[in-house]
């Protein structure tokens, strides 16, 4: 495991934005992401930045390349079950993609009656609510709970700095039926998919002793036709985990079960009263190293592999990576 002191020294030196001259790209900046799309080709540069509650809160050390590392992983672990966009990893923080036109849903996968933001099944189950997305939720039950069965809550895809809507099949496919965005077999192909790389996840993770709790996936429409899983899989910035060893008994005593994600984060900015209105405050430097710890113990444990974090300056290693010279 890398030292603390590994880790607060690259504290002034994350990865935080790109300026890459690639000829003839559309560049594109993402809340983590910077994309660079020439063609059917699509540069994905994962830097360092953290968001929740939909912004961009600063950076973690290594974190664009502990999520660079998972989401390869995990890609080459479900290409069986489900295509997707990765062609390949020139660098550390880097994957190249198949440029697709991505569908307007977020296919959310969701196992467990939990949440801390307003969208989240916990929030509406709190509140009375009995019937998410089109599912039916049993009464009495309690936080953090498992859901009779893992569901889909499928959210469109909110524009830059709006928020996600969570709704049902129906009512998602009526949402885009006016732009002709989404139709109903498309749907419905993504959706299997989602169940079937859910169902997997679940049982990959608890091989290595984690709980998945609930997951995003995005899908893409590719040059060729193809539906392809494209952006992230799996990580723990579009999933939740938790150890399994000690959640049953942390749930009876009333706890709350360990986690492995962003919800660290989160959590650290309830505690501080923030709850994603207004600008944030900024993240103290002892949170980014305890983040960095968490998203690289998630990496290590789900792929069985010490992570081995490249210090080097990244805009230089990047740009020798992928052959761009300095301007
Ligand atoms: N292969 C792909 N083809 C087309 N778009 C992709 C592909 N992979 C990822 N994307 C898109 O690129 C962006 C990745 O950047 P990032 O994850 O930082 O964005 P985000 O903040 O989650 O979303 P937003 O686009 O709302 O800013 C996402 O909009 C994602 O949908
Ligand atoms: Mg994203």
């Amino acid at each position: 495991m890398i030292s603390d002191q590994t880790l607060r020294s690259l504290l002034p030196r994350t990865l935080e934005s790109t300026d890459l001259t690639i000829p003839g790209a559309e560049r594109y900046v993402g809340k983590v992401r910077d994309n660079y799309t020439v063609g059917a080709r699509r540069t994905i540069v994962v830097t360092d930045r953290i968001s929740a509650f939909d912004v961009v809160l600063g950076t973690i050390p290594l974190k664009g390349q502990v999520l660079n590392r998972m989401a390869a992983w995990w890609f080459e672990e479900t290409k069986r079950i489900a295509p997707n966009h990765l062609i390949d990893v020139p660098d550390p923080s880097v994957m190249v993609a198949i440029a697709c036109a991505p569908l307007p849903v977020e296919m959310v996968m969701r196992a467990y009656l939990t949440g801390v933001t307003t969208t989240s099944v916990w929030h509406h189950y709190q509140r009375g609510v009995r019937t998410f997305c089109g599912h039916a939720l049993p009464d009495g039950m309690k936080k953090n709970q498992a859901l009779p069965a893992p569901i889909l809550t499928p959210s469109t895809k909110a524009e830059k700095g709006g928020h996600d809507v969570s709704a049902s099949r129906e009512e998602i496919l009526a949402l885009c039926r006016e732009s002709g965005s989404l139709d109903a077999a498309t749907f419905d192909e993504a959706a299997t998919m989602a169940q079937e790389l859910f169902a997997f996840g679940q049982e990959r993770a608890l091989k290595r002793g984690l709980i998945l709790v609930d997951t995003k996936y995005e899908f893409g429409r590719a040059p060729d036709g193809r539906i392809l899983v494209i952006d992230e899989i799996h990580t723990p910035d579009s999933s939740r985990y938790w150890h399994a060893d000690d959640f049953a008994a942390r749930i009876a005593a009333g706890e709350e079960p360990r986690a492995l994600d962003k919800e660290y984060v989160r959590r650290w900015y309830a505690a501080q009263g923030y709850t994603g209105e207004g600008p944030p405050p900024p993240l103290a430097d002892e949170v980014r190293i305890e983040a960095a710890k968490r998203y690289i113990a998630a990496c290590e444990l789900i792929t069985g592999r010490e992570f081995i974090g490249d210090t080097e300056d990244p805009d230089a290693r990047i740009r020798r990576n992928l052959g761009i010279e300095k301007r």
